[in-house]
């Protein structure tokens, strides 16, 4: 019988076909016979990086795969990823050779050596470096370490790091907490811990993506904001509330937009103006709660439509509801001034917490074992 190793390396992967070989060649020659294994997690890439890793498994059982079907996300697959392992030391790294595994055994020594919850490899130590990086990403990174700094409360000097190794105790310890919204998942651990962690950085220089390309996009900037406003506001509040309630917040311009063009425009009734404009502002909320607020549950072809006929029956109750608090306000409220503003406001509002609770459920699946069978 053998134990399980003591060392798993985690390498979230999304299109990254070209580089499964290479790193699992340089893992192999830098681990040699320590007692490893290598975890992929791979988003069901359309370019088959799944069904490589098979294949290069059926010859090294070192080579491990977790397969995620309709689902995207650097930080949630890198948690799956750590979850699926039993090894007692845990690093977590990229597919595309740009971390240096060479770090690897360092981390490891130190980990087993010394009183540590983890070792971060750091771009910003003595010894360290960005690369060849543009002036662009450079200031791009720059700007985004300082606005952790307001979160953070450690001295951590690359807190954007991919690359680090935990003990297994600081993943239980943590996971339930943890934000996975994103690509900062080092960041998301060290606000996610109740506690100072016990850390050390250790310098590489990132290097240059070999084959495929990246996968930062600008949605990157704007999901690391929803995983600041999360681990800040969102204590308090379901984490998907925050967006939906802004995208909420720009439909009651749509809606008011609409409202306005027919109410006070083109003289149609109040009743007509308030249904039309929430129909409108429904239709808009989900296009932009199925871009951002779900990205990683984001429904495309027929299930778009699915969604839209789904999202639109379940807060058609919303609507009616809506359309009933505020004709009711309305007509309660002296004629003129700005009374039709204050009726179709309440009337919103009413419907938007209606429709969030309803739709998280049913148009997107979201907390219902369904979604995980999907
Ligand atoms: N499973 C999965 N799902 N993997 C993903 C996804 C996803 O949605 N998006 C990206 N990945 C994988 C990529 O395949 C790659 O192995 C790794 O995550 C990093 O993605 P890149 O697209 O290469 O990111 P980067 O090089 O711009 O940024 C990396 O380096 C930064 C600096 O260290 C990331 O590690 C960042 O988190 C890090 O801040
Ligand atoms: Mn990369």
């Amino acid at each position: 019988m053998t134990a399980c190793p003591v060392l798993s390396v985690v390498v979230p992967t999304f299109n990254e076909r070209d580089n499964i070989a290479p790193l699992i060649q340089r893992l192999q020659g830098i681990l040699g016979d320590l007692h490893w294994e290598v975890v992929f997690v791979d988003d069901d890439s359309p370019d088959g990086t799944a069904g490589l890793v098979r294949e290069l498994a059926a010859r090294d059982a070192r080579v491990r795969l977790v397969h995620r079907v309709g689902r995207r996300g650097l930080a949630g697959a890198c948690i799956e990823g750590m979850l699926a392992t039993t090894a007692p030391y845990v690093a977590v790294m990229d597919a595309d050779l740009q971390h240096d595994a060479r770090l690897l055994p360092e981390m490891l020594r130190t980990l087993q050596a010394e009183d540590l919850d983890l070792v971060v490899g750091s771009r910003h130590v003595a010894g360290g470096s960005l690369g060849t990086w543009s002036e662009d990403r450079q200031l791009a990174s720059r700007v985004a370490t300082r606005l952790s700094q307001l979160v953070l409360k450690a001295d951590l000097k690359d807190p954007m790091s991919g690359f680090f190794m935990l003990r297994r105790e600081l993943i239980d310890e943590v996971v339930r907490d943890l934000s996975g919204i994103g690509f900062k998942i080092l960041l998301d651990i060290f606000i996610s811990a109740k506690r100072p962690l016990r850390f050390k950085e250790l310098p590489y220089t990132f290097g240059v993506r070999v084959a495929g390309s990246s996968k930062l996009d600008s949605m990157v900037a704007t999901e690391y904001i929803l995983m600041l406003l999360d681990k800040t506001v969102g204590r308090y509040i379901p984490t998907r509330f925050i967006p939906f309630a802004f995208i909420g917040g720009l439909g009651v311009f749509v809606h008011m937009g609409v409202l306005w063009v027919l109410f006070r425009g083109l003289g149609a009734s109040f009743v007509a103006g308030q249904t039309a404009a929430t129909l409108v502002a429904m239709t808009f909320n989900f296009f932009l709660n199925n871009f951002f607020t779900y990205r990683d549950r984001r429904l495309r072809g027929w299930g778009l439509l699915r969604g839209w006929l789904s999202f639109t029956l379940a807060c058609s109750v919303g609507a009616v509801a809506n359309v009933g608090i505020a004709t009711y306000l309305f007509h309660a409220t002296p004629a003129g001034g700005v009374w039709w503003v204050i009726s179709a406001i309440a009337g919103i509002i009413v419907g938007a917490v209606w429709n969030y609770a309803v739709t998280a459920v049913y148009t997107w699946n979201q907390g219902s074992a369904a979604a995980s069978a999907r």
